[in-house]
């Protein structure tokens, strides 16, 4: 029988060299590029919509098809100037690395599976830790992103804190409701894990927050009061380890004292703010990390890995088996030492796991943990540019201080006595669609901001000056 999918090595490499000159011409033309090309759903399903294709075709064409409409209409969030979100900008060595990642399709879901994937997942593991300054003695995994690692450390904070088997009898044999806390500011996926564990989002206690959006000790510590008192189980505090919206820190050292004192898990959100553990700048903001009983961080965000790699970290990874450990006959080790019988799964919720940890590994041993620490340290170093021309401009105002990489402020010419939130909301309408800068928006209070997030290293302080020449141009011409 004849291979119908064989391609010869010689068109493999043909292909490769194709697709990598495309890459290269496509970090090349960045900066160039609008970020956003503007269009419709209409307009691109209607260049790529078609009947199933029963025939194939040839490689070069899909490439043209890739750049001509699929590159074209992305939203090119390695720009300089795409502040939006939270969004890693993704490296060439990663992109190559993906493509290696490709050719072995190794599936991490233990060691048998993949022996030298396995390995290399624990010991970028431990570097991550490194960088945090979390013990090494600690289990982790990689993780889809941030919102699965908040939701694995909270299913090991379930487990640990029940006192009865949750997994097996479910929240309700503990008699009691679970309560959970977290500032405001806190992001939405620990509502939404808290949902999806059967802990119930309504017994997530959102904490006021301080002038600086900072968890408010006091409010934390008299709601945990009256939980207990009113008969419920609090089991769990979260800390933001920088806030989506301003990039605000909570005080980790006494929020883990207050965790101590009444005996609840720990769990530190540091899907944004972890690797600005590298920058000089803000090492001291993770001086206590190691006392939270888990950490959720996002390597696909400021360490400017692709999409598709959160991590979580359990400082004792007894109570993660506890949540998640499961036997299957087709899954069971046989004839393998302890070591090789290690299995992802035990630890995570996932069983078929992609190989996160080569892009992680390729690209820590490639540029290093001083050059990664320069970069983020550069971004830090263009928000607080940003603050400090905002300051001294007349007709912007900063809405929250730039605490990491996040800004948030608004247009406020002197004199205007119209609807500011309405003026801003527009101006980002503009903005987004105008392609030089990318904003993406949050509520301060009850004020409209626009927000960027510097985490980029082909960012600079030009590009911080020109953002405001953008919001400037926009506004002449509303
Ligand atoms: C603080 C924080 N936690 C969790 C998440 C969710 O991360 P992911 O988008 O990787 O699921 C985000 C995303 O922006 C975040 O900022």
């Amino acid at each position: 029988m004849s291979d119908p999918l064989a391609i010869p090595p010689g068109e493999i490499r043909a292909m490769g060299r194709a697709a990598l000159e495309r890459v290269a011409a496509y970090y090349e033309g960045l900066p160039e590029r609008r970020v956003v090309e503007p269009t419709t759903s209409q307009a691109i399903r209607e260049q790529l919509d078609e009947p199933l294709p029963q025939a194939g075709a040839s490689f070069e064409s899909l490439l043209d098809t890739f750049d001509q409409v699929i590159a074209r209409y992305s939203r090119h969030n390695g720009h300089p100037r795409f502040f939006g979100y939270i969004s890693s900008p993704g490296t060439p060595v990663t992109a190559v690395g993906s493509m290696l990642a490709g050719a072995l399709n190794a599936n991490l879901t233990c060691w048998r599976s993949a022996p030298a994937g396995t390995e290399l997942e624990h010991t970028t593991i431990n570097w991550l830790k490194e960088m945090l300054g979390y013990p090494r003695e600690a289990a982790g995994l990689y993780t889809s992103g941030g919102s699965m690692a908040n939701l694995a450390a909270l299913a090991a904070a379930r487990s640990a804190k029940a006192g009865v088997n949750v997994v097996q009898e479910g929240t309700a044999a503990t008699g009691k409701r679970m309560c959970l806390y977290v500032s405001r500011e806190g992001h939405f996926s620990i509502r939404k894990a808290a949902g999806l564990l059967g802990l119930g989002e309504a017994n997530v206690r959102e904490i006021a927050t301080d002038p600086q959006l900072r968890i408010d000790l006091a409010d934390l510590e008299r709601e945990i009061e009256q939980d207990r008192a009113a008969g419920h189980l609090p089991f769990c505090v979260v800390a933001n380890a920088g806030t989506t919206g301003t990039g605000s820190f909570d005080p980790i050292a006494e929020m883990a004292d207050l965790a101590r004192r009444y005996g609840l898990w720990f769990h530190v959100d540091a899907a944004y703010g972890a690797f600005a553990a590298l920058a000089p700048s803000a090492r001291h903001l993770f001086e206590h990390i190691g006392e939270a009983d888990s950490v959720a961080l996002d390597p696909h965000k400021w360490l400017f890995l692709p999409v598709g790699c959160g991590c979580v970290l359990y400082r004792d990874p007894a109570p993660a088996m506890a949540a998640f450990a499961h036997d299957a006959e087709y899954t069971r080790p046989i004839g393998f030492g302890r070591n090789e019988s290690f299995a992802f799964w035990d630890y995570g919720p996932e069983l078929s796991r992609p190989f996160r940890a080569l892009d992680i590994w390729l690209l820590i041993k490639f540029a290093g943990t001083a050059r990664l620490g320069e970069a983020i340290e550069q971004n830090i170093a263009c928000a607080k540019h940003f603050e400090s021309l905002v300051a001294v401009s007349g007709d912007f105002e900063m809405l929250a201080p730039v605490q990491l990489s996040i800004f948030c402020f608004r247009y406020a010419p002197k004199g205007y006595s119209g609807d500011l939130n309405a003026l801003n909301e527009q101006l980002l309408v503009r903005l987004q669609r105008g392609g030089s800068t990318y904003l993406s928006n949050a509520k301060i209070g009850d004020r409209f901001a626009l927000r960027g997030c510097v985490l980029n290293y082909r960012t600079t302080m030009r590009d911080m000056e020109i953002v405001l020449e953008d919001v400037r141009r926009a506004a002449a011409a509303i």
